[in-house]
């Protein structure tokens, strides 16, 4: 991947920026990496290792000059520009929702089903998974691969990174206006996010589920390969910057050895268990913040229901959760 020419789209957001860290951390030299944003962006300069990245209107780049082009900037972008790059010869790597469930397209998460891309009649795109989607099945896997799954509840509590800068912001003014006893008025979120917690992410639709727990319930089948499961979600959104936890109730095929099932997370790549609570010793969005791993926490085995489990796991949403996962592909991809 070192040789390969990358553009970012999206390099100003919240995950853009993250893609850029993780480049850095990868070695990837500044002349082989291009930012794009929209047109308010045009010639700003973002740090990368000792020089900077001037950002180009998205309207002004030519795909052509790319290898890889990862795009964090919205469905709508998506939906205009991924076509456009993978048509110039580049492969997209889109972060967004919009080609997730499209049948040709693989959804990977590289530890899961990065073989994945190989079925898929469209290898040009590769689209990377919702953020709190991604940290459950990291978990889900190993315990699905020894006892089957059969069914899950899902529960998210995830933080207003996962919403962009606007969410950030959004819960930094609420919080200063409120310990100043300033009155708030909610614009980026429905209600009032600083000291609550909201129950709904993305838009809802007519099943009256939102689309984000769609998505969860959806991306989960695709990436672990099963239709036959069953699966229900419910996503909130609460004031905290960074780090996504989520609660998880599975159920699976067969008898759940509780051993069995910690040893089989402990041992999959990019997990890590942090489960000692006699010590208060469990996972809490802070403890994630800025790692790579998926934190496990809580796993305890149904008392009356012998195939049950739960867990609750944590997960940087902007590393693991988006832009990790994204390099992670085009590493994998272009592993020379
Ligand atoms: P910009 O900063 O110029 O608005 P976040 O998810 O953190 O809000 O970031 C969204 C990213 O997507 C930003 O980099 C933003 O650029 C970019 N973006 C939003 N709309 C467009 C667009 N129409 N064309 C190109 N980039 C866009």
């Amino acid at each position: 991947m070192r040789n390969k020419k990358i553009i970012v789209v999206g390099a100003t957001g919240k995950v853009g920026r993250e893609i850029l860290s993780i480049l850095r951390e990868e070695n990837i030299p500044a002349q082989n990496i291009a930012a794009a944003a929209s047109y308010r962006s045009k010639g700003s300069l973002l740090d990368y290792s000792n020089s900077k990245i001037e950002v180009s209107d998205l309207d002004d780049v030519d795909f052509a000059s790319y290898d890889i082009a990862i795009f964090s900037a919205g469905g709508e972008v998506s939906k205009k520009y991924v076509p456009i790059a993978t048509k110039a010869g580049c492969v997209a790597i889109d972060n967004t929702s919009y080609f997730r469930m499209d049948k040709t397209v693989p959804l990977v998460v590289p530890e899961i089903n990065f073989s994945d891309i190989e079925k898929y009649e469209n290898k040009k795109i590769i689209a990377n998974p919702n953020c709190s989607t991604i940290q459950t099945v990291m978990v889900l896997k190993p315990l699905h691969d020894i006892f089957g799954l059969k069914e899950a509840v899902i529960s998210t509590y995830q933080s207003v990174s996962g919403a962009g800068q606007k969410g950030v912001a959004e819960l930094l003014s609420q919080t200063q206006d409120l310990l100043s006893r300033n009155s708030i008025e909610p614009h980026y979120f429905k209600k009032q996010i600083a000291f609550n917690i909201i129950p709904q992410i993305d838009v809802f639709t007519d099943s009256l589920y939102t689309k984000e727990e769609l998505k969860m319930m959806n991306e989960t089948k695709k990436i672990l390969g099963i239709d036959n499961i069953e699966i229900t979600a419910t996503c909130a959104r609460v004031p905290v910057f960074v780090g996504h936890a989520v609660s998880v109730f599975a159920k699976f095929h067969k008898t759940v050895d509780l051993k069995k099932a910690v040893a089989g997370i402990e041992n999959f790549n990019g997990v890590k268990i942090m489960d000692d609570p006699k010590n208060y010793e469990y996972a809490t969005p802070l403890d994630a913040a800025s790692k790579n791993e998926v934190f496990v926490s809580r796993i305890r085995k149904h008392p009356t229901t012998d195939n049950a489990i739960s867990f609750w796991c944590v997960c940087d949403n902007l590393r693991k959760g988006a832009a990790l996962n994204a390099v992670q592909i085009a590493k994998r991809l272009f592993s020379d």
